[in-house]
Formats: C-alpha cells, structure tokens, sequence
C-alpha cells in the first residue's frame, strides 16, 4: 500500500440500516450481533468500512434519528459491550467503523428535553429552541414549517410556549448556539473516537443552526408547504463553518479520523463548501448520482459539476442508494436479469472519489410495496399516499431462501421482499454470472489497480448519448471504462490516440473475446459495462 493510502479515500463505504440487516436474537429487529457474524460476507465482498445508522437509544419516532442518549446503545442492538466486539472483530478484518450521529435534534424522550419542557428557568430550558408565540402568544412564532409535515414549531401547554422542530414533533432542535449544548456535542465525538470508532456521518449537519433572529423564510411555489419556502433561514448558516473546523480538529487529534456530513437542502455549490482542509473530509452531494436520471449526459455533467466546485484538495463521493430514497432498482426498473445494475454498478466503482454502497445494493434488492396499514415511517404516515414514505427500501436483507430470507426466524417488524425466494446472498453466491459476483469482482478491481482510486478521470465524450466512457490514469496505468447505459448495442468513437494501443479486458457482463477496437470504435453490447486496460 503506498504511504498516501487512506482507508477513507481510497475505500468503499458499506451503508447498513441495522434494523434490516440481520437479526440474531429472534425479536424481528436486526442487531449488533447479527452484523459481526455477517462481518465475514462484508470482508469476502471487498468493503472498506460499515457505515452503522443510528444504534443509540432511540423510542424510534424516526426509527433511531430520534436518539435519547449519545453515549449508550439501543438494547434492541446490543449494549456498549457487544458494540466494543464489533469494532475489535470489524478491525481485525480491516474493516472500519463510522457511526451515525445526530446532533441537530434529540428525541422528545431524551432526559435533555424532558427537563427543557418541565419549566420556563429549568437549566436545559434553552438547551432546545423555545419561542413564545405571535398575536398574543397563540399563533407560532414564525412561519417555518416541518419537512416532515405541519408547522415546524410545536405548542406545549405546561409553558405555554412553542418548540421548534425541522423534522417530527418528537424531534426537537437543540439549541447549538448555546455554549453547553455545544461542548456537550463536541464530548459526543470524543467518546467515540475514544472507544475506535473511525469515523462518523453527520446527520443533516447543516441545519445545526438557525437564524438568531427567526426571520420568516421568502415564499415560492411548491407541492408541500415545506416546498413553498426558500430555507434561507432554517437552514446553512455561515456560523455553522466554525463548528465544521472545531469538529475536523477534533477529529485529526485522533489519526486517521473521517467526518462526512450528510447535507440537507443544498445544492452542489453548498455542499462542497463545507469540505476541504481544515473542513470536513467530504460531503454527501446527492445531485451527482442518487438524484440524476438514468442518463448518461446528465450522469457526465454531475459529476463534473462535483469536481468543478469541490476544492482541490478535496475529495468527491458517489453515491446510488440509502435508507432515504427508492432503491436504484426500483428507480430505474432494472429488468430481472439485472444487466442494467450491473452498468450503474461499474459506474459508481470506477469513479473519482469514494463510493458508498446501502446493504443489498449487492444483490439487487428491490423496494417492498407497503400498503398503508403496514406503513411504520413517519414521513409515509404523514405523506401517503404521495410520498409513501421511505419503508420500501428498509426491508430485511435477503440472505438466502428459507423462510423469512434468513433474516430472523420471527416475523420481521417489516416484511420482506417476496421474491426473495429467488433473489438473495446465497443464490447470487452459487452464480459466477450474478450481480453479486460482478460487485466482488469490481471492488477486487478497484484494489488492485489505484488508477480506479486515485487517478484522474478524463470523459471520452462529452455529449454521451448512450455510452458514458471515461479513462481513469494514474502514472502506472490507463484504464478505459464503456458503459452502455441503452438496452441496444451501441458503437462507441474512440480516437486514434485509443485504437494506437493494445488493451486487455479487465472486466465485462458480456462475454468478449477481445476488445474490440474496430476503425477508431469499440462496440458494446446492450447494457455492457466494459473495462479495459492499456499494455
Ligand atoms: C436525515 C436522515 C433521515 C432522518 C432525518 C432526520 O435526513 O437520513 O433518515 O429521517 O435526517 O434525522
């Protein structure tokens, strides 16, 4: 490994909702001790670090991201002890950990908040964001509203005041902007750090702070109420750059600490302003993959529009899927062969920066179909129909065909997906030519040759209509990537400069003697991912 090797630059992000991923003690709920006997299928599929969501205690009002103590595990998980395991037994297979934390709220359940609302002089009481309303105290102080739903401030009747809260009622805002909240965050990361945790993803980091002077947000037009503001008050204030230096240098006090904020209501511009030396290490900037159409242009133009506004130094991040949107399969209707998946799968593991993958990516799991009684996300209970909520892409892993998808032996708290029968980790194993086995063999692609990781990206067309192809170089070596994001075959122009050299294929869904490179093109099959290395 060369000496400029880091675990978080050079790695692949594994993202695991622990509710789903695997259940060891027969309560339907997924735990800690069903992570580390699943720790081995992680190290043979290649992954650098587990991103765990939230394990502190939680009464789950957003299942985990309302949390009721920072400093403990939820029992349905496993306790300190189980958690101090999993990071020996993830450590010892060269696998990280970084945890979820989320510092903009707590749970209305957490002891913080349950002092804060006893009384107006209660020495929490400005731990959290209190207001007395407008017009004679009836009406709330502002017009902010919740992006889960209603008005973002909530009436209490013992104090007669409102509380604020950007996501459900059960979620108040802490007051960053009180020196006690703020130390007490900081005292957060340090226990973790402390206990070798190695890194830590920020949960809407960037809401951290609101205005000091609660300004109503300008108007504009949009679906739900919470669309129908500019948040140019509720959310990214500059002083939040402060707290993004003191978190980074308490993070590079420990050695090699990694800090990723989750980002909320920000565009590209914003996002990467909050990531470079000095800042945090990145950013996730959802308008590169998650939210792009399944089209090459517009896939080429993100990911430019990342690189453009991201400081030098700074390093990108790619990502497909999380526990808060429809899965890439779902999304894009990938056919059951799943040759589709496997293009967005070379894709995501070619580019510059780090990729993160959510559990089941692997395999191809589909969103579950919810109907309303089954529905246990507020977002969905809120919302149904339009959204449904975010339930579909949070079903149990699929492990193999027994009952249940060998997740639990007991009915799981959500159902999982029926075809699992079919579509599972077991089944994939046995398949050389299965989506899971073009994931192994792309991540062992990724390892073995640092072009993919560290090399420049140069598009090899800038107008993609089918093809998105690129060259990932490195002073070692000049890898070409096609990918043939149309159902059809498709010719791919490549200049003379390309066709002067000999190059093998390293990697492709489809079967290919050889390269290929016929008068300056190179030809792929319907969605064919193919990657091809200069001699
Ligand atoms: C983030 C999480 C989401 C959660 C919300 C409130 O967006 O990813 O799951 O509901 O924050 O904590």
């Amino acid at each position: 490994m060369s000496e400029n090797w880091l675990w978080w630059k050079d790695g692949v992000i594994y993202q695991i909702y622990p509710r789903s991923f695997k259940d060891s003690n027969e309560d339907g709920i997924g735990d800690l001790q069903g992570i580390i006997g699943k720790l081995d299928y992680l190290a043979d599929l290649g992954i650098d670090a587990i991103w765990l969501s939230p394990i502190n205690p939680s009464p789950d009002a957003d299942f985990g991201y309302d949390v009721a103590d920072y400093k403990d595990i939820d029992l349905k998980f496993g306790d300190l002890g189980v958690f101090d395991l999993l990071v020996a037994e993830a450590h010892q297979r060269g696998i990280r950990i970084i945890l979820d934390l989320v510092l903009n709220h707590t749970s209305e359940k957490h002891p913080w908040f349950v002092e804060s609302r006893s009384s107006l002089d209660n020495p929490k009481r400005d731990w959290y964001i209190w207001r007395s309303g407008s017009d004679e105290g009836r009406k709330p102080p502002n017009q902010w509203q919740s992006v889960f739903g209603g008005k973002a401030w909530e009436y209490d009747e013992q104090t007669g005041q409102f509380y604020y809260h950007m996501f459900t009622r059960q979620q108040p805002d802490l007051n960053w902007r009180n020196p006690e909240v703020y130390a007490e965050m900081m005292r957060i990361f340090r226990f973790w750090a402390d206990r070798g945790v190695d890194g830590f993803r920020l949960d809407v980091f960037n809401n951290y702070f609101k205005d000091a002077m609660f300004r109503e947000n300008p108007t504009k037009l949009g679906v739900r109420a919470f669309d129908r503001q500019v948040h140019l008050y509720d959310t990214n204030q500059a002083v939040m750059m402060e707290v993004v230096a003191d978190i980074r240098s308490i993070l590079d006090s420990y050695p090699e600490r990694y800090v990723v904020g989750e980002t909320f209501l920000a565009d590209t511009k914003m996002t990467a302003s909050y990531c470079g030396p000095g800042k945090f290490h990145a950013a996730f900037d959802f308008y590169s993959l998650i939210k792009t159409p399944w089209n090459p242009a517009r896939y080429l133009r993100a990911i430019q529009r990342q690189d453009e506004e991201l400081p030098v130094e700074a390093w990108p991040i790619h990502v497909f899927n999380n526990h808060d949107n429809r899965r890439i399969a779902t999304r894009i209707r990938a056919g059951e062969d799943d040759e589709k998946l496997k293009v967005a799968a070379a894709l995501l593991l070619t580019l510059r920066g780090t990729p993160f993958l959510y559990y089941g990516e692997e395999i191809g799991m589909r969103d579950i179909h919810v109907t309303r009684s089954e529905i246990q996300d507020p977002v969905g209970k809120h919302y149904w129909p339009i959204p449904v909520g975010r339930d579909g892409c949070r079903s149990p892993m699929q492990w193999n065909d027994e009952p249940l998808a060998g997740f639990s032996t007991v009915k799981p708290w959500l159902k999982v997906h029926p075809k699992f029968p079919t579509r599972n980790v077991a089944s994939q194993h046995e398949n050389p030519r299965s989506l899971l086995n073009f994931y192994k063999a792309l991540l062992h692609l990724r390892r073995s040759y640092a072009a993919l990781k560290g090399g420049i990206f140069i598009p090899l067309n800038h107008e993609p209509q089918r093809v998105l192809a690129y060259v990932r170089q490195d002073n070692d070596n000049r890898i070409l990537v096609a990918l043939n994001l149309a159902r059809r075959r498709s010719k791919l122009a490549v200049g003379g400069e390309i066709t002067r050299y000999k190059w093998e294929v390293l990697l492709s869904n489809k079967e290919r003697s050889q390269s290929q490179f016929r008068k300056g093109w190179l030809e792929l099959e319907g969605y064919e991912a193919c990657i091809l290395r200069q001699l």
